[in-house]
């Protein structure tokens, strides 16, 4: 199979997390045969260093021209600590999903049996946890009209939905929940929020063409505290953007660590994959980030944008026999187990890549 690949690593640990998540690809490529063509391009606080644009068009060009983009990370303290700086990191990663239509964002929260004990929750809860998230990711508060009054007395982001929008993702997460444990919940807050009451009458009328798969509704604020007291009852969650970022964090552990989450954004075309984690610009360049979650990202894009079920397997093959090995990156490190081997992101990546080859 030929394809090409475009590489976006943005910020901070972007850069050293997605080297591994490319050179799995590049293994995977030697081992099975196939031709992956390589491009990069700059994204977030690094393309506004160099071009004064998060997204400069070249970059927008180059995504659209592939056939599949690993990405690595988003952001700078520098903005965090100025709230009114007008260009942001962040709006290349915003724009970028507006722009290659990528409106349904999947969380797969996959638990490594080895890494019960690096969560802060009980193993008997966690145990047998397999959720998939459906998080909406180009509609919502995200995306509506911002305003702030002059003399800053005043500020408001619009949230808004159209109904398209939310059939377009509903019919993805029910079709993903036939090929799973055949329940959905779609949260929402619609006690409230007329955006979520169009939410969720919406999904009612989907859900009938969906008999075969249980339907759940549940408030935001439910659903934070049952994914904590009791994650096993989940298996599809559909959700809206802000509603799914929040949630999806808190989800991060149970399978221990954000460093071990990957994510794949879809729509229209070209797919998008990427670590749920940010830049983490206080251990950036120390060799300490975990490349779990970009070298799972590279086994959600072989699988979701290239149909290579197989080639992904033996990436998440890899990763499980890695841990199972007692390697452990900082952040799923327990300090009572005392045959966990603490590896750098470079000495981690290396055990995966072997254990590929
Ligand atoms: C994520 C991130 C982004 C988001 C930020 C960096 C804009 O937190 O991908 O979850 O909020 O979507
Ligand atoms: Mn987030």
């Amino acid at each position: 199979m030929k394809k090409n690949i475009l590489i976006i690593p943005g910020d901070g640990i972007g850069q050293e997390v997605t080297t591994w998540g490319k050179q799995v690809l590049e293994a995977i490529a030697e081992k099975f045969g196939h031709e992956f063509e390589f491009d990069e391009a700059l994204m977030g606080h690094v393309a506004i260093e160099a071009t004064g644009n998060p997204l400069p068009d070249e970059t927008l060009a180059k995504a659209k021209a592939s056939d599949a983009i690993l990405f690595g990370a988003i952001g700078h303290a520098k903005y965090d600590n100025d709230p009114s700086a007008k260009v942001r990191p962040e709006q290349g990663l915003l724009k970028i999903r507006k722009e290659l239509g990528l409106y349904a964002n999947l969380r797969p929260i996959l638990l490594f049996d080895e890494l019960l004990d690096a969560s802060s929750l009980k193993p008997e809860i966690l145990k047998g946890t397999d959720i998939l998230f459906f998080r909406e990711l180009t509609g919502d508060v995200y995306f509506g009209e911002k305003y702030r009054k002059e003399d800053n007395s005043f500020a408001s982001d619009l949230m808004n939905y159209n109904r398209y929008e939310v059939e377009r993702i509903a019919h993805k997460a029910y079709e993903a929940a036939r090929t799973r444990g055949k329940k959905l919940c779609s949260v929402d807050k619609a006690n409230v929020l007329e955006t979520s009451r169009l939410w969720r009458d919406v999904v009612q009328e989907i859900a009938k063409q969906y008999p075969d798969v249980e339907t759940e509704h549940m408030f935001i604020d439910n659903a934070a505290m049952q994914l904590v007291k009791n994650p096993k009852k989940f298996d599809v969650v559909l959700t809206a953007n802000l509603f799914g970022d929040i949630l999806t964090d808190e989800a991060s552990q149970i399978a221990g660590s954000m460093g071990m989450l990957a994510s794949a954004s879809i729509g229209d075309g070209t797919g998008f994959f990427e670590p749920i984690h940010g830049s983490a610009h206080d251990i950036a360049g120390q060799n300490k980030a975990n490349p779990l979650a970009s070298i799972l990202s590279a086994a959600l894009l072989l699988d979701i944008s290239f149909g290579l079920q197989e080639e992904a397997k033996v990436v998440t093959d890899a990763v499980d026999q890695a841990l199972k090995a007692g390697w452990r990156t900082i952040d799923i490190a327990n300090a009572n187990t005392a045959s966990d081997k603490i590896l750098g992101t470079n000495e981690m990546g290396a055990e995966v890549l072997k254990l590929i080859k």
